[in-house]
């Protein structure tokens, strides 16, 4: 290695790398991360390039500028590598003076089926953690793809017919274990971890934004990072899952409640969340957060169920504020794009599974198990 840093405590720094195609960023991701940045003192998230990815996996459905900054807005994330390639070799490392790289507990194979990460494996520069169960990209494009509603129910609860069916048939069908979909389950420990744990302080100025905040992306973190330039504190109210439901119809919210509060609670710009945050900004919110502005960006603001409006007092008490961002994106427009580009994704999804399943299966029969 060319340098040796240290740490505050005056111990050589452990510089980790992380990397990864980053689209659609989730929780899931953004756990990873969490995970990566605590097995050293400085984080560093390798983000592949848009043509990188179409050669290895397909086209992704956020371009490159889009993934480089929503990494870099996940708050563990020290330092970003635009265009990383897609094999991590010794020479990366190296280059970016890295001991070592953390990668989840799934297999990522190249265009050729081999492992990405054999090489550093080899060289004894490869740690593991525990992907996150229950989240991917694959799961995320099959609920706005399939218009279900599953992903409102918590495990142990009922779903329609036809929908438990649709559940069983895919759980029967030889997935991978990697890619395919399964139940996400939030614990307080989770959302302890994702949280930042700082309080206000007296004298911070405290901005107020609710909203739905369905899959995080990067029309929320352009309005958050522009709210957080209004104050010191930045508190995000997350509507309940009924309450998005009932203004934004259809299947929405695509992500549930505690799936978004992981999602928001990731970004650097917010300090707390609010989980299930009424959808009238009332007086008594206003006093309890000490809200000194409440702020709304470019969407509509629907009236509340009673056909008031939302923001009635803050408006009252010259507290509110609208703003304008450069993105026009939502989370329609979102789903929109990946309709648009459904068989692609479709194409990518099954040459990707049939890879993970082929180095499954032969790591299983290495191992001495009968594939069934
Ligand atoms: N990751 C994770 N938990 C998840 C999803 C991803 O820990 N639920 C980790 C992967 O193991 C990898 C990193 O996030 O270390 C980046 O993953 P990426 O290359 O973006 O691919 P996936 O998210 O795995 O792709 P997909 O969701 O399409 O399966
Ligand atoms: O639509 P949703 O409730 O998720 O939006 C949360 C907040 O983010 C709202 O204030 C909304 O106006 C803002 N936003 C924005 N620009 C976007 C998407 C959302 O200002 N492209």
């Amino acid at each position: 290695m060319s340098q040796t840093l240290c740490n505050g405590s005056g111990k050589k720094q452990v510089r980790v790398w992380v990397d990864g195609c980053f689209d659609m960023v989730h929780f899931g991701h953004a756990n990873l991360i969490r995970q990566a940045k605590l097995l050293g003192d400085y984080l560093i998230v390798g983000v592949h390039s848009d043509e990188e990815i179409t050669k290895h996996k397909g086209p992704p459905v956020f371009n490159q500028e889009e993934r480089y900054r929503m990494v870099r807005a996940i708050k563990w994330v020290d330092e970003i590598v635009e265009g990383a390639p897609y094999c991590t070799t010794i020479e990366t490392l190296d280059k970016y003076n890295c001991d070592f790289v953390c990668h989840g507990d799934d297999i990522s194979v190249t265009a050729d089926g081999s492992d990405a990460y054999q090489e550093v494996k080899d060289a004894g520069r490869y740690r593991e953690v525990s992907r996150t169960q229950g989240v991917s990209t694959t799961d995320i494009v099959g609920r706005m793809l399939l218009v279900t509603k599953s992903h409102h129910k918590r495990e142990g609860e009922d779903l329609p017919d036809k929908e438990r069916v649709h559940q069983i048939q895919k759980d029967a069908s030889g997935h991978s274990p990697w890619t395919g979909v399964s139940q996400f389950l939030a614990t307080t420990k989770r959302i302890v971890q994702f949280s930042g744990g700082r309080e206000a302080k007296p004298t911070d100025k405290v901005i107020y934004v609710a909203g739905a905040f369905d899959c995080f992306h990067i029309g929320h973190l352009t309005f958050l990072e522009k709210a957080a330039t209004y104050g010191d504190y930045v508190i995000v109210g997350l509507h309940t899952d009924t309450e998005v439901n009932r203004y934004c119809g259809s299947n929405y919210p695509i992500m549930n409640l505690h799936e978004r509060v992981l999602s928001v609670l990731a970004c650097r710009h917010v300090d707390e969340v609010v989980i299930g945050a009424p959808y009238t900004v009332s007086r008594d919110i206003m006093a309890h957060f000490k809200v000194n502005l409440v702020i709304h960006g470019n969407s509509k603001v629907y009236a509340d169920s009673v056909g008031g409006d939302p923001y009635a007092e803050p408006k009252k008490q010259e507290k509110f504020r609208l703003i304008g961002t450069e993105s026009t994106l939502n989370t329609a427009g979102l789903v929109q794009r990946i309709i648009e580009h459904r068989q692609l994704y479709e194409a990518r999804n099954l040459k990707k599974e049939k890879k993970e399943l082929a180095v499954y299966e032969a790591t299983r029969q290495d191992q001495g198990f009968k594939a069934v």
